[in-house]
């Protein structure tokens, strides 16, 4: 993988409103666990005389990561692995807990652009699709699962109602050799549900657009890690400490809404009928381990988004930690 070179003109999604609500004070400890071209970490870095764990599962971090080290030396260590795992990795430095938690979920722009990622099918490259450099990769499950699969996952992760016929002609062309290109795929779904660029005077979306959305989600178990990730968040903070995340499509904020709709009580985190001995925290089963900074989310200013265009479907929320204890982890199972 290439080591993208450090981009001093990065402006992270809403970074402004991130750190509004992460609120770095001089001597707090944060995560910053997708930490990409740095920006949120930089942001908390300069903004308060913090310590930043950054968190990335791409190795291709590690050259801006270096060099920030070097810059706020001290107060900045990158943690290779996945944010899933936060408060192991962070609990393996020493650290028991800390005072704030940003995500910024989904793929980086460098990621995307970069044709031999495999994420883009404007850019042709191979069919890679995974954040890290091991694991299941796009091709595998294009090349390998049954068709019927193949169009739950397209319909699930890409919400997708023409799945099953894509299914469909990509097993017919695998039939005939292995799919291994970006636009070798693409050109088969727009072969197998049409392409009309304009309908009405308004531009359409490709037709391989929620496929590529749905492999890419798959492949790199995004859901799953993030609703382990927001668990993890929750079992590292202080009370008091922020959680603070950023999301891009309805899959990832329904399950943020979710998590926070649950944690601040607004809406019962399981079973009402356990045993009042089982619930051993001293401050009942739905005792809130949150508190919404914001109520609902925050979405970015009209000037981001003329700015920068893949900044309009941002929303944020934020909600500080209580003291009630953390909800059992989910399984930490694999979906696949
Ligand atoms: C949208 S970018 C973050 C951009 C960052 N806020 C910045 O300012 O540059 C997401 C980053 O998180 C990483 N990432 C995504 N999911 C992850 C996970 N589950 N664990 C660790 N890193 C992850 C990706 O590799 C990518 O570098």
């Amino acid at each position: 993988m290439a080591e993208p070179a450090h981009d001093p003109r990065h402006s992270p999604v809403m970074r402004d409103e991130v750190l509004g609500m992460a609120a770095p004070r001089d001597g707090e400890i944060f995560v910053d666990g997708t930490f990409g071209a740095g920006g949120y970490s930089r942001a908390l870095l300069e903004t308060a005389n913090c310590i930043v764990y950054a968190i990335d599962r791409d190795p291709s971090v590690g050259a801006t990561a270096s060099a920030m080290a070097a810059e706020f030396s001290g107060r900045f260590h990158l943690l290779p692995g996945c944010f899933s795992q936060m408060d192991n990795l962070v609990s393996e430095q020493g650290v028991k807990s800390v005072d704030g938690v940003v995500l910024d979920i989904g793929v980086s722009s460098m990621q995307f652009d970069d044709a031999e990622r495999g994420f883009s099918f404007q850019n042709d490259g191979p069919l890679s699709m995974r954040m890290s450099d091991h694991g299941l990769s796009a091709e595998d499950v294009v090349n390998d699962y049954e068709e019927g699969d193949l169009a739950d996952i397209i319909y699930q992760y890409g919400e997708e109602k023409k799945s099953r016929r894509i299914a469909k002609a990509i097993v017919l062309a695998r039939s005939q050799g292995r799919i291994t290109r970006t636009a070798a795929l693409a050109s088969i779904i727009e072969k197998a549900v049409g392409y009309k660029r304009y309908i009405r005077g308004k531009k359409q979306i490709h037709p391989a657009t929620r496929t590529f959305q749905a492999l890419r989600i798959y492949v790199n178990d995004e859901l799953s890690e993030l609703a382990r990730g927001l668990a993890a968040a929750e079992n590292i903070l202080a009370p008091g400490g922020r959680l603070c995340v950023v999301s891009f499509h309805s899959l990832e904020d329904r399950i943020i809404k979710k998590f926070f709709k649950q944690r601040s009580g607004e809406q019962s985190r399981g079973s009402r009928h356990l045993p009042q001995a089982l619930d051993n925290t001293g401050l009942g089963e739905d005792a809130p381990s949150f508190k919404m900074i914001a109520k609902g989310a925050v979405k970015p200013s009209k000037k981001e988004i003329e700015q920068n265009i893949r900044s309009r479907s941002a929303k944020l929320r934020g909600a500080s930690r209580t003291d009630a204890a953390p909800s059992p982890r989910p399984k930490t199972g694999d979906e696949k």
